[in-house]
């Protein structure tokens, strides 16, 4: 048997897991000289250097033995304290699980909620990762397109709640959403969680854009509505707050009662996260609120110009997004968004991720991350304006 032919052997969960979409652009432009990336969803900066150098002290001081599969007791305390600062009221440190990062999250999340034959309910368009984990694991994705209007993206949520069957066990919900911008309001996360309650569903809430809001310190999040005890999975990272994305350290919040479940699933999969990086982290949640401030800001000023530059050219449907950091937009005349991505790599020198690897409700759109220095930024929506105008 060739190689290529003990390709069908394998699960076929695993054999077809879609390519990400994403990453075909990048891949296709990656290396052109002169090209401003905004296709994958980090900024330009690097991490702090008070973050990086307790990593380094720890590193050296030889913390480099196998680690709590829990998180080490001084990170789950430092999110404690942030959980307390943020949501202002008391958080008990034995709910956070210290994970390899947002995705490590979401797949524990979805290895204790759904497996084979059961369904998830995931408003699209979204960040594709969560729909292709979940069917990696055997688990059905029943999609809920987000509704496109001139108020900009809004979830019908009876439309949500109708898409529940009797083998759904989850409802996913990103809010701050990544692509659209999309954010519940507090009234809608009541909504959810109310049905959700009756039904007995499961909810995985990826909140990793909560503090990239442009209409508070923090978007509104199930912390707002729900019980400690609740049946929610909260997914977050250090990824993006604090610039560090290539760490890969984040966590999962949930009920205390699911310890032993948790610490066992990171026993089986990571196998627990470096010790000198969660010192890095202790020390991001513990000094780096400054830090996070002066993101938020600099991208609500990239908000601006690249929503305000690409209106003008009069080809663009936009709304400026209530949160996140990406820009989601249609262009008149261009409903190929793969298309459109790879020509944009060759004739604007600037780097899109095509709309469409969001899932179905995101045909036609592109999304730009302007996570980015103000120069780099206003140059790239220069060069888009001067393409559209041709
Ligand atoms: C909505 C959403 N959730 C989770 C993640 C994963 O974060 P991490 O890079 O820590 O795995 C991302 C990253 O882009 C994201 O956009």
């Amino acid at each position: 048997m060739s190689i290529h032919t003990a390709l069908n052997t394998l699960r076929p969960e695993a054999s077809q897991a879609p390519e990400s979409g994403i990453v075909e652009v990048f891949n296709y432009g990656r290396d052109r000289a002169g090209l401003i990336p905004l296709w994958v969803g980090e900024g330009d900066l690097p991490t702090p250097a008070f973050i990086s150098e307790a990593a380094q002290d720890a590193l050296l001081a030889g913390e480099t033995f196998y680690t709590h599969q829990r998180g080490i007791p001084e990170l789950r305390q430092a999110l404690a304290f942030y959980h307390a600062r943020l949501y202002g009221k008391p958080f008990d440190a034995e709910r956070f699980f210290v994970t390899s990062g947002g995705m490590p999250a979401i797949q524990i999340a979805l290895r204790m909620v759904a497996g084979q034959g059961d369904e998830v309910v995931v408003p699209t368009p979204a960040w594709p990762n969560f729909a292709a984990a979940a069917e990696v694991g055997g688990a059905k994705v029943v999609e809920v397109p987000l509704t496109y209007g001139n108020a900009g993206w809004t979830l019908d949520l009876d439309r949500y709640f109708e898409a529940v069957t009797p083998r759904t066990k989850a409802l996913f919900l990103n809010s701050p959403c990544n692509p659209t911008g999309w954010t519940a309001t507090r009234a809608e996360l009541q909504a959810i969680l109310d049905f959700a309650r009756a039904r007995g569903l499961w909810i995985v809430s990826d909140e990793v854009y909560t503090r990239f809001y442009y209409e508070g310190e923090r978007s509104p999040s199930f912390y707002d509505v729900a019980e400690p005890d609740d049946r929610i999975l909260y997914v977050n990272t250090m990824s993006k707050n604090w610039a560090m994305t290539g760490w890969r350290v984040g966590w999962l919040s949930a009920p205390p009662a699911f310890g032993q479940v948790i610490e066992n699933l990171v026993q089986y999969s990571s196998s627990g996260t470096p010790k000198f990086l969660q010192r890095g982290a202790v020390a991001a949640l513990d000094q780096g609120d400054a830090f996070i401030d002066f993101q938020r800001e600099r991208a609500e000023a990239a908000r601006e110009i690249v929503c305000s530059g690409l209106e003008k050219t009069g080809r663009v449907r936009l709304v400026r997004p209530a949160g996140a950091f990406y820009a989601f937009f249609s262009v008149d005349g261009e409903p190929d968004s793969r298309a459109l991505a790879l020509r944009l790599v060759d004739e604007a020198g600037v780097g899109l991720a095509p709309g469409d690897a969001f899932g179905a409700g995101g045909a036609g759109f592109m999304r730009l991350c302007y996570l980015r220095n103000l120069d780099q930024v206003r140059e790239a929506t220069r060069r888009l304006a001067d393409w559209l105008a041709k």
